[in-house]
């Protein structure tokens, strides 16, 4: 039987080799992580992130091949293949900070590889990493194995969207692996497109060099963010001349070169990879000594920066210039619909630019805990846990959330926000009422009907 380890419980981790477990009864899966309590909540009913059909998948198989143990060496000294799928969040001190991805829990799970492994291994990076950082885990793993032990490097991305996660491990676009290009590299590719092939049909899983299959990681989201801030880009130009975004979004999409995927003008791109991974980028070109295409990809970030401070500032311009003192209801505080993650939502942002104008923000969001929205806005960056306990309440319902306020911003495009009962919304408002689309679900015409001032990204109001 195939053993896999998977160092990383987090949203690749736990998912990806759930859905692996799933589909290859005969592949005994066991996923780890340092974090003992997020192990325990992968071992309980309340699985410690949501995805749609994540539940059903790791209840079918928990316990039959699927694992979770906060036992890392165990994992190692067992398994024959293992994937790295620890985060690879931006450097926020020392050299290339702010750009650079810090690749410290990549080289420690590395290290603690080569420290523990007694057999042979195909060691996996899933996490999404700079350009020939297998060179590295190579050196480290050489270097430090006990007894010339054998290891293979495969890259093997994970291009998975949060909130469709089940569904797009269950039918891929591709599977990208990349290997050294040498016999043994070859062998550990066969070995790791076996598994795949349980489910995924061959000629979906794609082989190439390991610095070509970890650069089109990077490239694959910098592509689709570009898209984003490419629409919004548009979007502020509609909003001046009176076109309207989403006609301008449908007429290019219907192009097929173009498509009509991923043009959804909104209050920004959020989450977190891709504004990590364009910085890196970044980071690596400026260390190729190419200003002018760092340059470039950087301005896919402005651009986001741009489009949530612009956001921000109409809501003010709107609510005659002040906000002091008025009441907001946020709705939506997770970085897209279908998910509690909220790591760089878009809500962060434009709430710490409400609080910094002393409003006060009532939040609702039907996945995200009141004790993440805290730990987010209680943040040196946003708020002080004073300005958090005096100016921020979270809510469990829509209603309650938008009672007494003078304005709704909509920052979060979850279904349960196109069908609200807005009359009753508007009724318990102040008034004039504001509400603010940020991601052009709403019905405008029907909210202006019911007394709504309706502003909306990319159309004139
Ligand atoms: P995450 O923070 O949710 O999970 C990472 C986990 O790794 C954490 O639970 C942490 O405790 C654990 N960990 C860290 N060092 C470890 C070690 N040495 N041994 C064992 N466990 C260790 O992160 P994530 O969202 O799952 O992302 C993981 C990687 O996948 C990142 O590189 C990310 O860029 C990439 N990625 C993420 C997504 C996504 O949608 N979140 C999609 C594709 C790729
Ligand atoms: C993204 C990619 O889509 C995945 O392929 C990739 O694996 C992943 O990053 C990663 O590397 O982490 P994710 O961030 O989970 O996935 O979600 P997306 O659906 O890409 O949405 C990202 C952000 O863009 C969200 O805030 C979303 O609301 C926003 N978005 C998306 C728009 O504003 N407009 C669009 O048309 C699409």
């Amino acid at each position: 039987m195939t053993k896999i380890c998977c160092l990383g419980a987090g949203y690749v981790g736990g998912p990806t080799c759930a859905v692996i477990a799933y589909k290859c009864p005969d592949v005994q899966v066991t996923i780890v992580d340092l974090n003992a309590e997020r192990i325990a909540a992968w071992n309980s009913d309340e699985l410690p992130i949501f995805e749609p059909g994540l539940d059903e998948v790791v209840k079918a198989c928990r316990g039959r091949n699927l694992f979770f143990s906060a036992d890392v060496d165990k994992g190692i000294l067992e398994a024959d293949l293992i994937f790295v799928s620890v985060n690879t969040p931006t450097k926020k001190s020392g050299v290339g900070a702010g750009f650079a991805a810090d690749l410290a829990y990549v080289e420690s799970a590395t290290r603690r590889i080569a420290r523990v492994a007694t057999t042979p291994k195909i060691v996996i990076e899933k996490s999404t990493v700079p350009c020939r950082t297998a060179e590295s885990m190579r050196a480290i793993l050489e270097a430090n194995s006990r007894q010339n032990i054998r290891f293979d490097i495969l890259s093997n991305p994970e291009f998975l969207a949060e909130g469709t996660a089940i569904a797009d491990l269950m039918n891929p676009d591709r599977v990208l692996i990349g290997s050294l290009q040498t016999p043994e590299g070859f062998a550990a590719q066969k070995a790791l497109a076996d598994v795949y092939a349980h489910w995924v049909p061959r000629e979906k899983i794609i082989t190439m060099g390991l610095w070509s299959s970890e650069l089109s990681k990077l490239a694959a989201n910098a592509l689709l963010a570009q898209r984003i801030s490419s629409v919004n880009a548009l979007s502020a130009i509609c909003e001046a001349t009176g076109a309207d975004v989403d006609e301008v979004a449908y007429a290019c999409g219907l192009d097929s070169r173009i498509g009509p995927k991923f043009l959804k003008a909104s209050v920004g791109f959020g989450g977190s990879c891709f504004q990590k991974d364009i910085l890196n980028l970044v980071y690596l070109s400026e260390s190729l000594h190419l200003p002018e295409v760092a340059e470039y990809w950087k301005q896919v970030v402005t651009m986001n920066e741009y489009q949530k401070s612009r956001f921000a500032e109409l809501v003010i311009r709107r609510l005659f210039n002040t906000i002091t003192n008025k009441h907001l209801a946020v709705f939506g505080f997770a970085f897209k619909k279908n998910t509690g993650d909220t790591r760089e939502s878009p809500a962060i942002t434009l709430v710490k630019h409400f609080l910094q104008e002393k409003a006060h923000i009532h939040i609702y969001d039907p996945k995200v805990e009141e004790s993440q929205i805290e730990l987010d806005l209680c943040n040196p960056d946003v708020a002080t846990p004073e300005q958090y306990k005096s100016h921020v309440k979270v809510y469990n319902s829509p209603y309650e959330a938008a009672k007494d306020v003078d304005a709704i911003v909509v920052l979060t495009e979850w279904d349960e926000f196109k069908t609200l009962d807005y009359r009753k919304v508007f009724n318990s408002m102040n008034k004039p009422a504001f509400i603010f689309d940020g991601r052009l679900i709403l019905d405008t015409q029907k909210l202006r009907k019911i007394g709504f001032q309706v502003e909306v990204i990319g159309r004139q109001a």
